[in-house]
């Protein structure tokens, strides 16, 4: 066993405490079922509840030491009624995205059997796809939180699209890796890229550096689509794709669109990896509603985990993390397959604990 990597977790609040404990506990068991080197934990406050108690949204020192671990991982953070003196609300968690350049925003989408499908064509039982976001530049580098629009008194805003050479290519050099990774899992590993190259010089531009990155890739099959096309394609045959990669915003919408095909925010997981770290935390949030009840599907986090352990094997040289995160894809899939997985999300009769329970028995088929 030796020492292993070192992972900073923020639980947050609501739910993310009891997502990001059951999501733990699975990669711990993971790893252990492997023989892979220990996690170490570091656990750091941060959220609304903090912020009502100490008046700061994360712990003194707390951004320095999620940066020197080797992954962080994030419950939920925020609570409707704890807010800044301004209205907007508590979230620590966007910094941190900013801060240590987290571009690449990978979000699976896949559908299980017995788990909620939208779409009447059996076809949509296979749809396993990942949709890859850009996500610190793009037409969010106009968001409100970085105070970039141009407002012209009362008769006009502009917003500003950025594109930056450096951030796409690292982008699609990320989207051809996960490409060779998902072949090597046996999977199609097909790169699409999404874009608005029509009529955007800013999308041609995208486009064109997806293609100068393909040819160093000819082993990967790639297409095209339009945005508007892709949306229509998402519900039309979303099973025939494998890897989508665009601009933040429009991976902003169509994650949501994609996550909806395939059941609930109970499903969406999420990595944001950049150079030097990841964070991986399930796109929901603390779910006031049910929190404290045991009602959470810890599914989002837990594949979430998973996540972070093919991004820990890679970081770390040690195959074994890899190991671990097939188990963990592997015990969702069949415990969806045989029935065993019932969460109260899609009307079962599990809430978070019985669901982690189950996850964690079928590590050791
Ligand atoms: N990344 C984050 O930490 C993040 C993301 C989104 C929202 N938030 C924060 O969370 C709080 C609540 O936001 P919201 O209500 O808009 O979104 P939410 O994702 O917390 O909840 C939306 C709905 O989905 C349900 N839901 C969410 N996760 C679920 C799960 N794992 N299992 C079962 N049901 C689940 C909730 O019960 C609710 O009905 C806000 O303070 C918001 O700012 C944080």
């Amino acid at each position: 066993m030796g020492t292993g990597a070192t992972i900073a977790l923020i639980k947050g609040d609501g739910i993310g405490v009891d997502v990001a404990e059951a999501a733990c506990e699975v990669a711990v068991a993971a790893c252990a079922a492997v023989a892979a080197p220990a996690l170490g934990f570091d656990e750091i406050r941060a959220g609304a509840g903090y912020f009502a108690e100490t008046g700061q949204d994360i712990e003194p020192g707390g951004e320095e030491r999620a940066g020197e671990a080797d992954a962080i991982f994030l419950g939920a953070i925020g609570l409707p009624a704890i807010r800044h003196a301004d209205g907007t609300e508590i979230s620590p968690h966007l910094r941190l995205r900013d801060r240590f350049g987290l571009y690449a925003g990978v979000r699976p989408v896949r559908a299980y059997p017995n788990a909620p499908q939208r779409l009447a064509d059996p076809r949509a039982a296979e749809i396993d796809m990942v949709i890859l976001r850009e996500s610190t530049e793009g037409l969010f580098y106009s968001a409100a939180a970085h105070g970039r629009a141009q407002v012209i008194g009362d008769a006009e805003v502009r917003e500003t699209l950025r594109i930056t050479r450096a951030t796409t290519e690292k982008l699609h050099r990320f989207g051809f890796k996960l490409a060779e990774a998902r072949r090597a899992r046996g999977k199609r590993a097909r790169l699409t890229c999404v874009d608005k190259a029509n009529v955007f010089t800013s999308m041609a531009f995208f486009r064109n550096i997806f293609n100068e990155i393909a040819a160093q890739h000819p082993e990967t099959e790639v297409g095209y689509n339009y945005v508007d096309a892709q949306a229509l394609d998402l519900v039309r045959q979303p099973w025939e794709f494998d890897i989508l990669v665009m601009e933040n915003m429009f991976g902003d919408i169509l994650s949501d669109l994609a996550g909806g095909l395939v059941g609930g925010m109970g499903m969406a997981a999420c990595g944001e990896i950049g150079d030097r770290t990841g964070l991986f935390q399930p796109a929901h949030g603390s779910a006031p509603d049910i929190m404290g009840q045991d009602k959470a599907n810890p599914l989002a986090a837990i594949l979430s985990a998973a996540l972070m352990l093919d991004y820990l094997a890679d970081k770390t040289g040690e195959p074994r993390y890899g190991q671990a995160a097939a188990r963990i894809d592997d015990a969702v899939a069949q415990g969806f397959a045989a029935n065993r997985l019932r969460p109260m999300e899609f009307g079962g009769d599990m809430g978070t604990r019985a669901v982690t329970r189950a996850v964690v028995e079928g590590l050791n088929p």
